[in-house]
């Protein structure tokens, strides 16, 4: 077993891994459009392997990504090299403790990042981080899945998909005490004539919405709008949350 997002790193794009941020651009550029006409800098907090950091580059925006894994920064890094105009560049830090050398106008952190946070303590200091690092009025803008996801999407299930040169068996179960879902993935990656097989465990906490209004509260933030990806108000029973939230002025 291997630690989270080493070698997936080197899948992560081909089996769709970015796609739900590269989706959501369009939705983001709304909410910086409605909420943040101001942003010109840009935190893209576990930015992964750099898709959508690359993105808002491209918008003329000026990024930085942070992520904990250096085998996703590394696939960031080779990605951003193709375009050496943008201004993007990707530092590896930890969402619950890390600090900018520049303050940001939108944090930005997608696609079940901040499940990563197991503990309560690692939600309440990663917003704590992500207050300090935004200018006052910042916009912070995440998603999480929500309990009722990761309890049907993460439960006692077993999946499997077969792409040609890679092919993974997903292995999960849901503790509905701690809403924590493990995650084992195998994967089989096509080398020349054989396939190498290696398995990393992934565990998500899933936190309910009331919670997570109250914790951004704490920290510094106004709370704007809590929707689906799709741009609906979001309840418990939707699968994801999108988190849309401004830092107070005098915070
Ligand atoms: C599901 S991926 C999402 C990546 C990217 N945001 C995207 O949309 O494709 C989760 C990412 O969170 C990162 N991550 C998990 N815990 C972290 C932490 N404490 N600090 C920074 N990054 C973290 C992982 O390394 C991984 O790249």
């Amino acid at each position: 077993m291997i630690k989270a997002y080493s070698r997936f790193a080197e899948i992560y794009d081909r089996i769709g891994g970015d796609e739900f941020s590269l989706n959501f651009l369009p939705r983001l550029l709304q909410i910086i459009a409605k909420y943040g006409a101001q942003t010109r800098r840009v935190l893209d907090l576990a930015c992964g392997t750099g898709s959508l950091a690359i993105m808002l580059a491209r918008e003329g925006l000026k990024v930085t990504g942070l992520d904990l894994s250096p085998y996703m920064l590394e696939r960031a890094r080779n990605k951003a090299q193709a375009e050496p105009d943008l201004a993007v560049t990707f530092i590896e830090g930890d969402m619950r403790s890390f600090t900018l050398a520049e303050p940001v106008e939108l944090i930005t952190c997608l696609f079940d990042a901040m499940n990563y946070n197991l503990a309560d303590e690692d939600m309440t200091a990663t917003f704590r981080s992500c207050a300090r690092a935004l200018v006052p009025g910042g916009l912070f803008v995440f998603d999480l899945n929500s309990i009722n996801s990761l309890s049907q999407f993460w439960g006692d299930d077993v999946f499997a998909e077969d792409l040609g040169d890679v092919a993974y068996i997903w292995e999960s179960s849901y503790d509905p005490v701690t809403c924590c879902s493990a995650l084992k993935a195998i994967f089989f990656v096509r080398k020349g004539e054989f396939y190498e097989r290696f398995t990393e465990m992934h565990v998500e906490r899933a936190y309910p919405i009331s919670q997570v209004r109250t914790w951004l509260t704490e920290a510094g933030f106004e709370v704007l709008e809590v929707i689906t990806p799709h741009g609906k108000p979001a309840g418990e029973a939707d699968n994801r949350h999108v988190y849309v939230a401004r830092k107070r002025p005098c915070s």
